[in-house]
């Protein structure tokens, strides 16, 4: 058994940004057209007036301040209301595979690792542009990678899903060394019409390199165990899919309303974080580690008074900000790639031998940790 570890991790952010004071602006001008335009329909209580959004409410709800997205234009036209991207013909890089060619660059460039030396490409993500070729496999062409690839997903637990996926892969001999990369754009599945979640999202791409500790020249983690676990649930649902041609509805080739990112926030919140804390203090006991052992928590950044509320539950204390960092004021959820964001840019203060977990969760449900020990 060949002993995996992290040697990098890159980001790719997108230049646009989105400010919880822009965006609720442009979803107040939508729903005040709305409201004029179906005024009639209102008052005979035929339809309900839409409600407008605060920004009070989003950072109280959410913690979030902004999120970086592929295209802010088409998101904050009131007449659009969803990001605009240009189609491409089927010889140029997707925009996926570009937004991944970026940040595993970054991931190898850290670990000094030429890409012709990748023999793995995981592209683990909650949405893929399309159903095949893999983006994976795309990806592996970009970089001038050998082995094989494939795409993966489990939605916001698709990374730490597919570190483990990666991992035991390298344990047992089957790769050398893996990139796990996660393109997310959440902006092209977020009903951006729907003030309950329209300031939930932003778009971004993380990459991990995981190699064998012998080879590796830029150690920077040692994997010492991973654990992923699902629980069937429908409050985090998306019912696009390939056989919406074959529905008899009339309109099966329209967008409807079940065709983007819904959720029942509530019950989420509820459900998740006992089933989180509960999974990340047995992932702790079975590695034989205790909670006062624990350094680092990068959690799946989709709540902040969640992650606060998973923080004191595994060390039984308020954890100090810096071992339970937060990115989601800058990012907003984005989706699987949101613990490897906050892995990725707060490591520094940990010495050899110091312990944290990587966690994320979501739709599934779905729970994926990843024990991780300094070098
Ligand atoms: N602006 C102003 N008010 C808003 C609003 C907005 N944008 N959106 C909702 N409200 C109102 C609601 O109508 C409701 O009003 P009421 O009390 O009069 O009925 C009130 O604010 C509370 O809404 P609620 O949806 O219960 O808010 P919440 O506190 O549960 O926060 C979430 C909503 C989504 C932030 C929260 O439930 C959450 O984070 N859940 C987990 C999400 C998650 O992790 N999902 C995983 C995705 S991968």
């Amino acid at each position: 058994m060949h002993q995996p570890v992290i040697s990098g991790t890159g980001v790719f952010t997108p230049s646009d940004t989105i400010t919880n004071a822009e965006l609720v602006e442009a979803f107040n001008a939508y729903a005040e057209a709305f409201n004029k335009e179906h005024a009639d329909a209102i008052a005979a209580g035929e339809i309900e007036a839409k409600a407008g959004s605060s920004v009070e409410f989003i950072f109280k709800a959410s913690g979030i301040e902004q999120r970086y997205v592929m295209d802010k234009k088409g998101v904050l036209d009131p007449a659009i209301m969803h990001p605009m991207l240009r189609e491409r013909v089927d010889d140029e890089p997707g925009i996926m595979a570009e937004m991944a060619l970026d940040a595993c660059q970054k991931a190898l460039a850290q670990a000094g690792v030429d890409a012709s030396d990748v023999d793995l490409v995981i592209c683990a993500a909650s949405n893929h542009e399309r159903a095949y070729p893999a983006i994976a496999v795309e990806i592996q062409k970009l970089l001038g990678a050998g082995g094989f690839a494939f795409d993966m997903n489990v939605a916001c637990s698709s990374a730490t899903f597919g570190i483990q996926a990666a991992s035991d892969m390298i344990r047992a001999g089957s790769a050398k060394k893996a990139l796990v990369v996660n393109p997310e754009i959440c902006s092209g599945h977020l009903e951006w019409r729907d003030r309950d979640c329209h300031f939930i999202f932003g778009d971004v791409c993380t990459a991990t390199l995981i190699e064998r500790e012998a080879e590796a020249a830029k150690p920077l983690f040692k994997i010492r165990s991973t654990r992923c676990a699902t629980e069937f649930s429908n409050n985090i649902r998306n019912n696009n899919g390939f056989l919406r041609r074959t529905r008899t509805t009339g309109q099966d080739l329209d967008d409807r309303r079940d065709m983007q990112f819904m959720q029942e926030g509530r019950k989420v919140f509820k459900e998740v974080v006992p089933m989180v804390s509960a999974h990340i203090l047995a992932h702790l006991e079975a590695d034989g580690l205790t909670p006062e052992e624990l350094k680092r928590m990068w959690l799946h950044q989709a709540n902040k008074t969640m992650n606060d509320f998973v923080g004191r539950k595994v060390l039984g204390r308020v954890p100090e900000p810096e071992e339970q960092p937060n990115i989601l004021q800058d990012y907003a959820n984005t989706s699987s790639a949101g613990s490897i964001i906050a892995f990725s840019k707060h490591q520094s203060g940990l010495g050899q031998g110091d312990i944290g977990v990587i966690c994320s969760f979501g739709a599934g449900y779905s729970v994926g940790s990843v024990i991780l020990e300094r070098i």
